[in-house]
């Protein structure tokens, strides 16, 4: 007999936690839709730099975030692909000039009130693991099972650097690890849905575990709840 999981998977942490890899497997395990938050906001970045849009400008994000077209989707192999447009921009919306703006489009309100729409949407008609760093306490608050995973600084950027880079020597470490930190200060501190764990959240620091071990460890937390 398959074990019948109900509700809503809300993974929330700082840059660099794992969180997409943690949510894509575990996604694929419990057969749910995986949901890539982070992608979103960068989507509109990346549309916004290539547009030359003022990234002070809210009303010019909001008229963007209102009239473009994001679409996420899953290839065979269970991978995430970003499309704008019909374009995909899966690649284009990693490079570190997207990651360098990215913060500065999400902390708009408007513009987060029209993703977290689409959000809300996506979850509403599908079973979905959503990661990101307001699903639990602002696009989710009534999702069953909540996380906030996290890790040491210097743990994110090895493995930032090892993702970007291939390798992480002592002069891109501390490079990715200035830029993640500011990037993590700008998401706790801005006034609208800033990261933070919700109350409910079950916080786990990965720092000292492996990819596998964090998905076993949701799972049966997850599995546990519902009874099993
Ligand atoms: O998870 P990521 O690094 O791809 O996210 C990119 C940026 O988007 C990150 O700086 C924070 C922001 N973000 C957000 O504000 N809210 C979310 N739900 C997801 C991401």
């Amino acid at each position: 007999m398959s074990k019948q999981i109900r509700g809503n998977v809300a993974i929330d942490g700082p840059a660099g936690a794992g969180k997409s890899t943690v949510a894509r497997r575990l996604a694929s395990r419990l057969d749910y839709l995986y949901i890539d938050t982070g992608a979103m906001y960068r989507a509109l970045t990346w549309k916004a730099l290539q547009q030359g849009v003022d990234l002070g400008d809210e009303r010019a994000l909001k008229e963007l975030a209102d009239t473009t077209d994001i679409f996420l989707k899953s290839d065979e192999q269970h991978q995430p692909l970003v499309y704008c447009e019909g374009l995909n921009i899966t690649a284009a919306i990693r490079t570190p000039l997207v990651s360098r703006h990215v913060s500065l489009v999400a902390e708009k309100e408007s513009v987060r009130r029209r993703l977290v729409e689409l959000q809300r949407q996506m979850a509403a008609s599908n079973r979905v693991v959503m990661d990101g760093r307001d699903i639990g306490t602002y696009v989710l608050p009534d999702a069953p099972f909540k996380f906030f995973l996290t890790a040491s600084l210097t743990e994110r950027a090895r493995r930032r650097c090892l993702e970007i880079y291939n390798t992480c020597r002592p002069a891109e470490l501390e490079q990715v690890k200035a830029e993640i930190n500011q990037r993590d200060i700008q998401d706790s501190q801005r006034q609208f849905a800033p990261l933070k764990p919700a109350p409910d959240a079950v916080i786990i620091d990965s720092s000292q575990m492996t990819i596998e071990e964090v998905v076993a460890r949701l799972e049966q937390i997850i599995y546990e709840r519902s009874g099993y």
